[in-house]
């Protein structure tokens, strides 16, 4: 990857301004510097490595060079409805699993935002709100895509079993054309945020549907029941004995139940 040739890849694309690094802590953390400076709408932040890439719930994201895609695109709330906030999410891994499709695979989505191919996470969406006070200053929405093998954690760094891209397809993917892809995509779904057809699609393309799973608050006990689908405002519906139960995303983890079992946790 480099800056002239990702520029003439994303060629086109509305975007607002492009930040390159070959090399970077986390392009979350510079976005939300940038932000200060009002860089213009869907500017984005891409990055070849990143040396402390942040996942969510403070986990560890690993982006070593040239194996993976790790971009932070800026959102301003005017273009996103403030009630749609919490669809973030669901923009993120829309945008991703489309690109995917695109390369003729299936992903599916494990709620509220984890990319998988053949149940292995492939991608994971870190939305991020910056306030000031009580107002929405902008929304840094970054995206990390393993894309070769050495994206890949190892297990004893991951809670849920993960993959790349290029094992699934069975062939290497350019990482300009994937990303232009998913920037693409993702400008597509904004302007459809929190509608009918949002959330349809993003509903579709869950995984687990109709299967037992496990939802593991931060705190608090684990839930178990059958994953049904999604609310109007994207939280998860669950069956849980006889009743139908609403979660929210935030600190919640979703496990198919079998697997789960299988690997003994
Ligand atoms: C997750 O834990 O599933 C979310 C991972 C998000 C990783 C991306 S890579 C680009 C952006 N910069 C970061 O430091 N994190 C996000």
């Amino acid at each position: 990857m480099n800056p002239v040739d990702l520029e003439n890849k994303l060629a086109g694309l509305p975007l607002g301004k492009i930040r390159y690094f070959d090399s970077i802590g986390s392009t979350n953390d510079y976005a939300i510097y940038w932000l200060q400076y009002g860089p213009p709408n869907l500017s984005v932040v891409i990055a070849n490595e990143q040396t402390s890439g942040r996942g969510r719930a403070g986990r560890q994201w690993l982006t070593p060079r040239g194996a993976a895609l790790a971009v932070s695109v800026i959102l301003y709330p005017d273009q996103l409805q403030h009630t749609h906030l919490a669809m973030i999410n669901g923009l993120g891994a829309l945008a991703v699993s489309e690109a995917l499709l695109k390369l003729g695979l299936s992903p599916s989505i494990k709620w509220p935002n984890d990319v998988l191919l053949n149940r292995q996470k492939v991608a994971g969406i870190l939305p991020e709100a910056q306030w000031l006070g009580d107002t929405l200053r902008g929304v840094v929405l970054g995206i990390g895509i393993n894309v070769q093998r050495a994206a890949v954690p190892p297990a004893e760094m991951v809670s849920f079993p993960a993959g790349c891209i290029e094992e699934a397809l069975g062939q290497p993917v350019p990482r300009e054309l994937l990303l232009r892809e998913v920037l693409d995509a993702l400008i597509s779904w904004i302007a459809c945020l929190g509608q009918p057809s949002f959330l349809k699609t993003w509903e579709n393309r869950l995984a687990f549907q109709d299967e037992p799973v496990k939802l593991v608050p931060s705190s608090g006990e684990p839930v178990e029941g059958r994953l049904l689908g999604l609310t109007p405002e994207g939280n998860v519906r669950l069956l849980v004995g006889q009743d139908e139960q609403v979660f929210m995303a935030g600190e919640i983890r979703l496990r198919p139940l079998v697997e789960s079992k299988q690997r003994g946790g």
